[in-house]
């Protein structure tokens, strides 16, 4: 069996526990979420719908049903402003599927989808993206045109590295990781690594990846992930500031629309 082996990056003393499930579920339980992490995220459904816009048109008893993956919703209301758009344009929502490893944003998420009729209500599912287990019953929905990511990346990052080896039985392992492990004995995979090599079997040839992020290096030096999917573009967008004293100088600080496409 392949075995998580040492974490080689390891997370820094007294920061919050971003990638704990209970860290989320104590958070939203007690409306201590922001509810919006960097921004509402408007720039992101304008990719997603400009991407759906361009694919292929694939029916479904005649109405379109596009099919998208949304990382990490938290109880942001992106998944819900990205379903109003597909509403607009006469599409079915129910192709949309939210995904948190916190069972509070997902009761949470399923208790307002109850009031939708069928063809309107998105899908909630509670998995860990860092475990395969969890991934893999992602797989009746795959494969997704699109992949949403609203600061979700950012908060598995501050995971450590999985560090794993052939030995034989690889059989609870991604299929992705397996095929490194035919050639690599053993491979050392950082965080988004991991999640980006669990997104290749829900994804397809052209499928896109779209992503805000604070991090101007996000996907930068990340060999394994290089080699399922291509960096399309990185686009600095102005963070939202504060109230601030109109004679106080302050550096504007730039979040990044990251796109990835599946090769
Ligand atoms: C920074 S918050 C972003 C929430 C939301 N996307 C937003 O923009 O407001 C990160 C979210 O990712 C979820 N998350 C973190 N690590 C995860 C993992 N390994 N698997 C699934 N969800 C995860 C958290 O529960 C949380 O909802």
């Amino acid at each position: 069996m392949a075995h998580l082996r040492d974490r080689s990056h390891r997370k820094v003393t007294g920061a919050p526990d971003y990638d704990t499930p209970e860290f989320w579920d104590a958070r939203f339980a007690q409306g201590q979420d922001v509810g919006e992490w960097l921004n509402p995220g408007q720039v992101l459904i304008d990719e997603v719908l400009s991407n759906l816009e361009n694919r292929s048109r694939t029916s479904s008893g005649g109405q379109r049903k596009p099919h998208v993956l949304h990382l990490g919703p938290g109880v942001s209301q992106l998944g819900s402003k990205l379903r109003e758009a597909c509403l607009d344009r006469g599409w079915r929502a129910n192709g949309i599927v939210n995904v948190d490893f916190s069972s509070e944003a997902i009761r949470i998420g399923q208790t307002f989808e109850n009031l939708r009729p069928p063809t309107e209500a998105m899908n909630w599912h509670r998995a860990d993206l860092l475990a395969w287990n969890d991934v893999a019953n992602l797989l009746p929905y795959a494969p997704f045109d699109v992949i949403l990511d609203k600061s979700t990346s950012d908060a598995i990052a501050t995971s450590t590295d999985q560090s794993m080896e052939a030995t034989d039985d690889i059989s609870h392992i991604c299929p992705t990781v397996q095929h490194l492990l035919a050639t690599d004995y053993k491979i050392n995979l950082s965080p988004v690594e991991l999640l980006a090599l669990h997104l290749v079997p829900l994804a397809q040839r052209g499928t896109a990846w779209i992503v805000l992020s604070y991090s101007t290096f996000r996907f930068d030096n990340l060999p394994y992930l290089a080699k399922y999917w291509t960096l399309h573009s990185r686009t600095p967008l102005k963070a939202p500031t504060g109230p601030v004293s109109s004679s106080t100088y302050t550096p504007d600080i730039f979040h990044w629309v990251y796109i990835l496409i599946r090769k």
